[in-house]
């Protein structure tokens, strides 16, 4: 029987660590003991999403405010829509970022974490938050040699080493810290572990 509330699950941290790779494995983990898991990321493909990724290519064009008002624009959209409704049904919710990328990236970027985190109220909380940390230049490599992609707007190196500092200096209850510099098959296993614990 499904539980009358599900689990949101979500992969924080900078840039390359791997949160895609080891939502993957976990999804397909999951679904391998008949559990039903619904996937998903931000920033999101919706209307918003879609101006957000414009932004990427040209950052300067907009204030930290109204970059800001996206992010949460397109997160409302993405909890009406798709994780409140999945919670509701008992589901098992993995989201790629959430609202603590938005803590660290706009707040990396001169706005105030605290204020951020209270303008994301209105999100459920999350049961767990994987958060992967890695060397930025480990993230870097990896994102420019082995996914082959360029770095955008917002993977600047410095840029990245303040949104880490960010990262480091959360303290909320449902986050766990994971090494994400070991093999992708270590790092699943860490995963596994916290999240047979929570379910
Ligand atoms: P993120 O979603 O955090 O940006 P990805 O999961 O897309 O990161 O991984 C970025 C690249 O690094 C991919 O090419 C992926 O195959 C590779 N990768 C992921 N995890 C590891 C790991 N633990 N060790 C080495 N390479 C990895
Ligand atoms: P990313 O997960 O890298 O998506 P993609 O695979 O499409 O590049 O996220 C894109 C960037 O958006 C990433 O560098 C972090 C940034 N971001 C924020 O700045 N604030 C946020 O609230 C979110 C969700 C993402």
């Amino acid at each position: 029987m499904t539980s009358p509330k599900g689990k949101l699950i979500v992969f924080e941290g900078t840039d390359g660590t791997g949160k895609s790779t080891q939502l993957k494995l976990l999804a397909n983990a999951l679904q391998k003991k008949g559990l039903a898991v619904v996937s998903s990321f931000e920033p999101t493909n919706g209307v918003y999403g879609q101006k957000i990724r414009k932004l990427y290519s040209n950052r300067k064009d907009t204030t930290l405010e109204d970059e800001l008002e996206l992010f949460l624009a397109d997160r409302r959209e993405h909890v009406e829509t798709l994780i409140a409704p999945a919670l509701a049904e008992g589901k098992i919710v993995l989201c790629d970022r959430y609202y603590l990328s938005t803590m660290a990236y706009q707040g990396a970027a001169g706005l105030d974490p605290a204020t951020i985190y209270k303008k994301n109220d209105f999100a459920p909380t999350p049961d767990l938050a994987l958060l992967f940390y890695a060397p930025i230049e480990t993230g870097v490599t990896r994102i420019t040699e082995s996914r082959g992609d360029t770095l955008n707007d917002f993977e600047k190196k410095e840029y990245l080493a303040q949104v880490a500092v960010q990262f480091a200096k959360m303290e909320l209850s449902f986050i766990k810290r994971i090494d994400a510099n070991r093999s992708i098959e270590t790092i699943h296993k860490d995963v596994m572990y916290l999240v047979q614990e929570l379910l």
